[in-house]
């Protein structure tokens, strides 16, 4: 036996196999997809030569509500596009929109039983357009269905057309984790339409803003200083306005996913996660009474004047990004900062905990280096924090109260 086992160590040999894939996708920025002339889909969506070009649709009850005619538009235009061979494989069907999509794993086999009745192929679309959890969710769906669909997506919120719409994640949240089943799987295209954003309500315009913020305060000093100037513009709902700032935020997420050289986060930095690990905390400890953009502003407001402590930026410098949070109508304290847990510790700080364990164990988190840098930090004080956390509590006075 000895000897076998010898023999089998010297025959052991080890090799590396590697490969890379080339992926692109479109991102179309246009007014009203579902114009009957409005040609953003027919690109996206290609017949093959002699066959139709299928897909199922999947709306956001949010957005259904918010334009009531949606549905009957899509089937106008599918209708109007029936000479390009692309067709609806079943009339659109409407997704309970908000984290509650997300909660559900029914999500699975809602989508995944529709799209074996209606024998799609990994040729076919799955379209789904929402807010930032229909998306996650559908897509989960979609890139599990043959290994892979074609995801086409129309985000119909601010954070889903700056953000949550444009990247290569997924996800459903499970055992009161955000995202712990998920895939990467990269969208074939996005479509972000301004008529969306202009039909939102003021919760779903506004909360986007604040992953603007977010990723302004460690990549783009200039932008950062935009969004302090246009602030009030943004309050009074001026789509001029929030159309630029979705441009150029959706632009800083998607440079950062294609150059940055880790598209799959398989390091274990994740620097477009600034503010995250409190907002992901925050949005389970209010039981989702916080949306994702919500906690995120209050994350951010968190980890700016966390940075003042570390001495990585000045108080004079965060203020005006605070306020201008403030401006747009955010809260930047909510009570969820207050519970503990049994052992008297604040219960957000599991968040790190749970970030940790999210990159593969080590810690990293993004921090500016002056405001529009980055440099990650691989310790946490939570001394630290309590003082931010002092400060952050004390501004509430200082700042207007926004009932959002
Ligand atoms: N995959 C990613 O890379 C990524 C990145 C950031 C955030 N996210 C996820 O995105 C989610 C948050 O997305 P969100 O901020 O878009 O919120 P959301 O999806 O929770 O939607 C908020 C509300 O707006 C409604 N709604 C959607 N479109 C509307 C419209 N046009 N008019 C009126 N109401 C509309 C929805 O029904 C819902 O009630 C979180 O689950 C977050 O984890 C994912
Ligand atoms: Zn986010």
């Amino acid at each position: 036996v000895r000897g076998g086992a010898r023999l089998h160590n010297q025959a052991m040999t080890s090799r590396d196999y590697g490969f890379s894939v080339d992926y692109r996708f479109t991102v179309h920025a246009t007014s009203d997809a579902f114009a009957p002339d409005n040609d953003c889909l027919s690109a996206a969506m290609v017949a093959p030569p002699g066959r139709a070009a299928r897909a199922l649709v999947y709306i956001d009850s949010g957005a259904v509500a918010a334009m009531p005619d949606l549905p009957r538009r899509i089937h106008t235009w599918f209708a109007t596009h029936e000479a390009q061979r692309l067709r609806l494989a079943a009339a659109p069907e409407i997704v309970d929109g908000g984290e509650i999509a997300k909660n559900d794993l029914g999500i699975l086999d809602r989508v995944g039983r529709a799209a074996f009745d209606h024998r799609l192929c990994r040729h076919s679309s799955v379209i789904t357009i929402g807010g930032g959890a229909v998306l996650d969710a559908v897509g989960c769906a979609a890139a599990l269905i043959h290994r892979g669909l074609r995801q086409i997506r129309l985000p119909t919120t601010t954070l889903a057309q700056c953000d949550a719409g444009l990247g290569v994640k997924n996800g459903l949240n499970r055992f009161g984790a955000k995202n712990f089943y998920g895939t990467f799987s990269p969208p074939w295209a996005i479509i972000n339409d301004r008529r969306f954003l202009a039909a939102q309500d003021d919760r779903a315009w506004r909360a986007g803003i604040a992953e603007a913020v977010k990723v302004a305060s460690i990549k783009d000093a200039e932008f950062l200083a935009e969004l302090v100037t246009l602030a009030p513009l943004l309050a009074a709902r001026d789509l001029d306005a929030l159309a630029a700032v979705v441009a150029r935020c959706a632009e800083l997420h998607l440079d950062h996913i294609t150059t940055a050289g880790d598209p799959f986060e398989q390091g274990s930095s994740r620097p477009l996660d600034f503010g995250h690990w409190s907002a992901h905390r925050l949005e389970i400890l209010s039981r989702h009474r916080l949306g994702h953009g919500e906690a995120v502003a209050i994350g951010v407001a968190i980890d700016l004047l966390y940075a003042v402590q570390i001495g990585r930026v000045t108080r004079a410098e965060v203020e005006p990004v605070l306020a201008a949070l403030a401006t747009c109508g955010f809260r930047l304290w909510d009570e969820a900062l207050e519970l503990r847990d049994a052992e008297g510790r604040r219960a957000v700080y599991a968040g790190i905990e749970q970030f940790r364990e999210h990159l593969g164990g080590e810690l990293t988190l993004a921090m500016p280096d002056g405001l529009g840098r980055r440099k990650d930090i691989g310790t946490f004080d939570e001394e630290a924090c309590e003082r931010a956390l002092a400060q952050l509590r004390r501004l509430r006075a200082t700042y207007p109260v926004i009932v959002s």
